[in-house]
């Protein structure tokens, strides 16, 4: 049974059985910050289960797409050691929301497996939890297992993770206890059954888990029960292919086949059982999905788990031979087998082969000189990898630490993984004091920190608590001094997270210091970069510090602004948008997401009616500080990678909810009128939107009006009328171009008749060779085709001069082909006018571009026949 057809037959089966078919959603989970990627079939209804949101039906079933390389369930080292993990795999899952719950969930399964895949009974052995006597009973008495083949299994006592049968989503989440099911493979095949001592060998393979769902883990650990028990089912599709295509392997199977095939042909490699291929050909299945989902290789978050995936690939890639970049090549032959059942693959194919191609060029060089690193350090120590060695391959090669554990332990080498830890953290100490250099300009600090009051305040008298000139801490600032001022309080905005500093002035008793930017120099101390206009300003001196109240005021509803758009944008586009980095100034707001495609003009239109909904409704924009876990809850939007502290400010403005500590709007309605100016490809899969709102929307659209009357008015139309007028003109155009080419042409043919008279009898040829002014092509031919009839035996040359080219065209009438030959002719011309051609006997072409020598080349055209005829 195909891969395509255990899928089918998966879902058809539910949704006979009253259940929803519900679509994949992506490896990134568009509603839980906590959970970096999707990892089985129940992420995308975490808050079902919950009771956090509510859906039309109450059972479904999908086929998820899931990655397991990074967080609780983690599988990447595995791959190629064992013959079922995976990074990317497929789960099949059904599941009950307050519906059924123990006794259908295992009756649907099993009535599956034997009834629809045909598999033996006496194949199957299952597991329940340690306490779970009504689990062990249906199977027992109403399934008929029989009690040898149920085993229980407890969720601690140093039992795996992977086999305690009470399973749980991550630390956090919906958990419950489970039933498990596994197929024995036979005899021949070395392993145990479950909970035995040799568990972990190949014989007995878990194929299906049925998760009871009846807790809500919370961070203290602490079990909150479900408002309703639940069904969450999870089997991995893999796994049952290889069951039901009766090989031991899920490397074995179709699927994988093909890419193994084509992971083949790329490295040139014939032994298809080596180990290498399968990793390659389970990496492309993660990297590919990851990037059709909207993440790209870079250090951090999302991305990296991308990188060390694909670096992982390519160093296998490496160990084959390949030196020039082959893992993109890949994507085709993976969209062949999986775009039917995953249309998004099929559409970002080309993209995501360029962005795997991109990354492999940048890691190519680098990988090949570490490669060389660490067999230097290996011919010293044969034994242990020390940890600055690891972490000179992680920091200047950019080996993953997890790429190098793996080249040690395929040789059976110790990483001192410990080492690595501690050059890690003496580089961040090193890159915490350069980034407090480049924050403060140069300027070491250590008094008191500053109180930020411009949340709500604009002006406010404060004492000036330091003085810097020429990166130096100074006493005082005298007139025409550029330096940067510290105060006690400051209403003033540091640069951060996006929103520019503000600029305004601090006015002392004797001195007037014009801020020209605001940046920090430490955490919690802006400095006000600047220049004293006038008099003296001193340590100590009490001023009045004022923001510059219009631009930011208009910062700000360029800020309030983004946060509405990034909410529409992911209504509009889809939960893959994520923010990728912003600006926000006065003048407008830029804003970088992952997206794969330009968005249409009717996407842009939308976004735009989205946002300035929520800014008729005028809403009231509220701050909260809250815990992390609490904003979580709370449902604000955080960014994977960000650091946060154990406070965050969440910015509720419209129906956005978001993390932010920047400065905002007081009701959704001061900002006026949003409007997109543009939007731009910045990376692969990273689109830009540009954006303005308030005066500055004004501005744009009074802007457009202007330059819209102004082309109406040269066209002396009205706007309005302007689509129609232009089609008009065109159409106009059109026809007196129409009309041009048939005027030159019978201009060209009238100055035929007059060239006639030009021909020079050459041994009874007549010969003519002369420029038509303003001919093309077509022109030319016409003549020439004239001039034939006219001179009877002939042989002419025909040229015109357009943009620096020359076209030429040769006739021989029939009765002298003989003895000239078109082709030949017209070549000898078209030599001395830098060009080349050819044709038949008696009609050829030629173009060059060296018009000068078109004189000569004519002028030489008689005696040329001369000596032929
Ligand atoms: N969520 C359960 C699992 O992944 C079904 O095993």
């Amino acid at each position: 049974m195909k891969s395509s057809e255990i899928r089918d037959k998966f879902l058809k089966f539910f949704e006979s059985k009253g259940h929803t078919i519900v679509r994949s959603s992506p490896l990134v989970p568009g509603n839980d910050p906590t959970m970096l990627l999707t990892n089985s079939g129940m992420v995308q209804f975490k808050d079902v289960f919950t009771g956090a949101d509510t859906r039309p039906y109450s059972r479904a079933t999908s086929v998820q797409r899931c990655v397991r390389a990074g967080g609780k369930h983690n599988d990447l080292e595995n791959v190629g050691y064992t013959a079922r993990h995976h990074t990317f795999f497929e789960m099949l899952g059904n599941f009950s929301f307050g519906d059924y719950f123990k006794r259908d969930a295992i009756q649907y399964a099993w009535e599956l497996l034997t009834k629809v895949y045909m598999l033996p009974a006496e194949k199957l052995t299952v597991t329940v939890y340690m306490e779970d006597d009504e689990a062990a009973e249906i199977w027992e008495k109403e399934i008929g297992v029989p009690r040898e083949r149920i085993i229980r299994i407890g969720d601690n006592k140093g039992a795996r993770y992977a086999s305690d049968n009470f399973w749980q989503m991550a630390d956090t989440g919906p958990c419950g206890p489970c039933t498990e099911i596994f197929y024995d493979h036979g005899a021949d095949i070395a392993g145990g059954p479950p909970g035995s001592p040799d568990e972990d060998g190949d014989r007995f393979i878990e194929i299906w888990n049925l998760v009871f769902m009846q807790f809500n883990r919370d961070e203290a650990g602490v079990m909150h029960k479900l408002p309703k028990p639940c069904v969450d089912t999870g089997m991995g599709m893999e796994r049952l292919a290889a069951v039901l295509q009766h090989v031991h392997s899920n490397y074995e199977i179709d699927l994988f086949q093909a890419l193994i095939k084509a992971a083949a042909r790329e490295t040139g490699v014939t032994d298809l059982e080596s180990k290498a291929l399968r990793v390659i050909a389970d990496h492309i299945r993660a990297a590919s999905f990851l990037i059709v989902d909207g993440v790209i290789p870079s250090s951090e978050g999302h991305g990296y788990v991308l990188r060390r995936i694909i670096r992982r690939a390519l160093r296998y890639g490496h160990k084959l031979g390949q030196t020039k970049p082959f893992f993109y090549k890949l994507v085709a032959d993976l969209s062949n087998e999986m775009g039917t059942a995953y249309p998004e693959l099929a559409e970002a194919k080309e993209r995501v082969a360029q962005v795997l191609k991109a990354e492999e060029e940048r890691f190519g060089e680098t990988l090949e000189n570490g490669m060389k690193i660490l067999e230097a350090q290996l011919a010293k120590d044969a034994q242990k990898l020390d940890g600055a060695t690891a972490f000179t391959l992680y920091d200047t090669y950019g080996f993953p630490l997890d790429l190098t554990a793996d080249i040690c332990r395929e040789r059976g080498i110790l990483l001192d993984e410990e080492g690595f830890a501690a050059a890690m953290e003496q580089q961040k100490k090193t890159a915490r004091a350069a980034g407090k250099f480049k924050m403060a300009a140069g300027v070491e600090y250590s008094g008191e920190k500053s109180k930020f009051v411009g949340y709500d305040k604009l002006a406010h008298d404060s004492k000036v608590i330091a003085l810097y000139a020429d990166g130096v801490q100074v006493q005082e600032l005298t007139a025409g001094q550029q330096g940067i001022v510290v105060l006690d309080t400051t209403p003033f905005y540091a640069e951060s997270g996006g929103q520019v500093g503000d600029q305004g002035a601090i006015l002392g008793a004797a001195g007037q210091f014009d801020v020209e930017d605001t940046l920090k120099i430490q955490a919690d101390v802006p400095g006000h970069h600047g220049v004293l206009k006038s008099g003296v300003l001193k340590v100590g001196e009490a001023v009045a510090a004022n923001v510059d109240e219009a631009k930011r005021a208009r910062t700000i509803r360029n800020h309030s602004a983004t946060h509405l758009m990034h909410k529409a944008l992911r209504e509009v586009l889809g939960s893959h948008v994520a923010q990728k980095g912003s600006l926000v100034d006065a003048e407008k707001t830029r804003f970088d997401f992952s997206h794969n495609a330009p968005l249409t003009a009717e996407q842009i239109a939308k976004v735009e009616q989205l946002v300035n909904r929520e800014i008729l409704d005028n809403h009231p924009t509220q701050a909260h500080l809250m815990s992390f876990d609490d904003a979580v809850k709370h449902g604000a939007m955080a960014l994977f990678g960000e650091k946060y502290g154990d406070e965050v400010r969440v910015l509720d403005i419209g129906s956005s909810k978001e993390l932010c500590g920047g400065v905002h709007v007081t009701r959704t309605g001061d900002i006026g009128f949003f409007k997109i100016i543009g939007e731009s490809g910045v990376a692969a899969g990273i689109r830009r939107v540009e954006a303005v709102t308030g005066e500055g929307a004004l501005a744009l659209v009074q802007a457009m009006n202007r330059r819209l009357q102004e082309a109406a008015g040269a066209l002396k139309t009205s706007p309005d009328e302007l689509t129609s007028r232009i089609a008009q003109v065109q159409d106009q155009v059109k026809s007196l171009e129409k009309e041009l080419a048939a005027l030159k042409s019978k201009m060209a043919a009238g100055q035929g008749d007059e060239l006639a008279n030009q021909a020079v009898d050459v041994n009874g040829i007549k010969v003519l060779a002369a420029t038509l002014d303003g001919a093309d092509v077509a022109g030319l031919r016409e003549t020439m085709d004239k001039l034939k009839d006219k001179l009877k035996t002939a042989a002419i040359v025909l040229a015109s001069v357009a943009d620096g080219k020359v076209s030429l065209i040769a006739g021989v009438t029939a009765d002298a082909t003989s003895k000239v030959k078109a082709g030949e002719l017209v070549n000898f011309v078209a030599q001395q006018v830098g060009g080349k051609g050819g044709g038949r006997p008696d009609m050829a072409q030629a173009g060059g571009t060296d018009p000068s020598g078109l004189p000569q080349a004519l002028a030489g055209v008689a005696e040329w026949v001369g000596q032929r005829a």
